[in-house]
């Protein structure tokens, strides 16, 4: 999704833009921009690197850049940001979304404003230029501007006039400002300012700053000044390379045993079968009075929500239900102080997921985060919460969080149960086969070139189904996800028990269905469901339990995990299908990394 970052300094900005921009490439968008009050703008559609072909008479101290996923108006250079104002001194980068743009498109046109994209960002810059008019500062015609205006944002101005003066704002939408010596920085992640600095300050809906070189100062909407002081930001830069991997996403992949070990670090104590969890210390109490939890996520952390409603159900008696954020926050859910919503996010920033937590606390319960992002909005927002500690994801399709926000909910699992009747010797059973997980995910991993050779079968395939019962329906629909996010093949995960009910119709010898039936107590449902398939000659590739003979007879291809528990067996299970569909996509020359029409931080509704 948009990303933004700009700089004042003493250095060639543009170099510098450009970086930041590369790093916060793994949003996904689809058209680029940079604007130096020094020199002027360039802009271009697709890859951040297609700005080199224009960006030769582009120089300054400083500027703001911009990626764009598109929401109002076509990814065209047009559109693309930043955009500015009739007299092409004010421009604005902008994530989020002006929801009363056209009001105030008509308003301005009639003041004979012209205007030069489709976007409801343009409005912004007009709208300074207004105030500019009448004789306000800069700073004062912008925070003028944010008042007239509804929606989210995430902006920085720039001004031709004061070339080394940004003014940023938050509203709805991240903003960070990075503090160097003689430079600052404003991103919409901390990840392009930690290569510079680690002093950052984490902006708050409803404030402007202003940054020049060697000042920072930060207002709220009626223009008086507010002290913040600067946090450290937490994380690598290192850690967003490649690390000699082909793709972000076989890199995630490849690091999932130590995401495991990431997460579950300090928080098992296996002799007492219990989980400690700092995160959730301030709340524990409360937590034991909860009797229903409602699990809310988007995309995978929905899947994730999904496998995390049969670990509470089924081994801390609590009832789940789990519902996408979008669904949740027009829903008109009821709620009582017996309820906690936890949600779940890579990103912390997803904003159906954001909203949902908004609606929560509305109703005053008690909210609850498992978030990969340290400090993004939705961590900060929860009542408490479980850090997924998993480093930064870049590909688009999620994978190695996904594990984490599994292993996150095992742990809260654990927690909550021997808060409630789970017994000492089921929470010991539970942990000692957690700190397993990590050498049986890596024993998955050595099969990878196994699995690729599965995939070179299968490529050519236009579609696929995904079946499984209990913990495995949720690994059913995320193994299907990965397939159509990356390869763009048309793939459907059932409940196995549904087959009969509609999808069978289909399947026929081109249509191949993935059965995830690892050992445990719906096997033999899944042999039978396995069964019909095989009746209508639709071929089976199994992801099964080690050394599975029957497996063995009835499907045409078979990928083997390790034996777990039955409550971890996703966290196997949906090893091999994550490198199953990166192989397909990388056989079809597709990138993976950047899927087409996909963002990873989807910021609007
Ligand atoms: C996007 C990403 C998915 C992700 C979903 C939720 O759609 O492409 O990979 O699962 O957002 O993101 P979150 O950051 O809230 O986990």
């Amino acid at each position: 999704m948009c990303g933004i970052f700009a700089y004042t300094g003493r250095k060639n900005a543009v170099p510098i833009l450009l970086d930041g921009l590369s790093s916060l490439e793994y949003r996904g968008y689809d058209s680029a921009g940079v604007y130096c009050p020094a020199s002027g703008s360039v802009k271009s559609v697709g890859a951040v690197g297609n700005l080199l072909k224009n960006i030769d008479g582009l120089s300054g101290e400083s500027g703001i850049a911009h990626i764009r996923w598109a929401t109002h108006g076509e990814p065209t250079e047009k559109n693309a940001h930043p955009h500015r104002d009739c007299t092409g001194k004010v421009w604005v980068v902008h994530n989020g979304i002006i929801e009363n743009y056209l009001d105030l498109k008509k308003k301005l046109a009639m003041k004979s404003h012209r205007f030069s994209s489709d976007t409801d960002t343009e409005v912004l810059a007009h709208l300074v230029e207004e105030h500019l008019k009448k004789k306000k500062s800069f700073e004062a015609a912008v925070v003028q501007a944010l008042r007239e205006v509804r929606g989210t944002y995430g902006a920085v101005f720039a001004y031709e006039t004061e070339p080394d003066k940004l003014v940023a704002a938050r509203m709805g939408a991240p903003v960070v400002l990075g503090l160097g010596s003689h430079e600052n920085f404003v991103a919409s992640d901390p990840s392009p300012i930690m290569r510079h600095t680690k002093d950052a300050i984490f902006m708050k809906d409803g404030e402007v700053a202003v940054i020049t070189p060697d000042t920072h100062t930060v207002y709220n909407l009626n223009f008086d000044r507010i002290d913040r002081a600067a946090e450290k930001i937490e994380g690598d830069a290192e850690a967003i390379k490649k690390g000699g991997y082909r793709h972000f996403m076989l890199k995630e992949i490849m690091e999932e045993p130590d995401v495991v070990k990431n997460t579950l670090r300090g928080r098992l104590l296996t002799k007492n079968g219990l989980a400690k969890l700092g995160g959730l210390e301030s709340v524990a109490e409360r937590l034991r009075g909860v009797k229903r939890i409602i699990i809310v996520g988007c995309g995978t952390a929905y899947y994730a929500g999904l496998a995390g409603e049969y670990m509470l159900e089924g081994h801390a008696g609590l009832p789940v239900e789990v519902e996408v954020g979008s669904e949740f926050r027009y829903r008109k859910p009821v709620l009582d102080n017996s309820t906690a919503l936890v949600a779940i996010s890579q990103s912390g920033e997803t904003a159906d997921t954001l909203e949902a937590v908004r609606e929560a606390k509305r109703q005053g319960i008690l909210t609850l985060g498992i978030i990969n992002a340290v400090g993004s909005t939705i961590a900060r927002e929860t009542d408490a919460g479980i850090y997924n500690h998993a480093g930064p994801e870049i590909g688009v399709a999620s994978t190695k969080a996904f594990i984490s926000q599994l292993t996150a909910l095992a742990l809260l699992t654990l927690f909550l149960g021997r808060q409630r009747g789970m017994s000492l010797a089921e929470g010991k059973r539970i942990a000692e086969e957690l700190t397993r997980i990590p050498e049986k995910i890596a024993s998955i991993l050595k099969d990878e070139r196994k699995i690729k050779a599965v995939a070179k079968k299968y490529k050519d395939c236009r579609d696929f189904l995904y079946m499984g019962r209990t913990y495995n329906y949720p690994v059913a629909l995320e193994g299907a996800l990965k397939l159509k996010e990356i390869s763009y093949i048309h793939a459907e995960g059932y409940g196995a028990g549904e087959m009969k009910h509609g999808p069978l119709a289909m399947i026929d010898g081109s249509f191949p269905t993935v059965a995830i039936a690892p050992s445990g107590s719906v096997y033999e449902k899944m042999l039978s469901n396995i069964q019909e398939i095989r009746a209508r000659k639709g071929p089976i590739i199994a992801v099964s339990t080690a050394g599975d003979k029957m497996m063995r007879q009835f499907a045409s291809d078979t990928m083997f995990i390790p034996e777990t528990i039955e409550m971890l067996s996703p966290l196997l299970a949906v090893v091999p299908l994550q490198l199953f569909a990166y192989h397909i996509a990388t056989l079809r020359k597709l990138d993976v990394d950047r899927p087409r029409n996909l963002a990873k931080s989807v910021t609007v509704e």
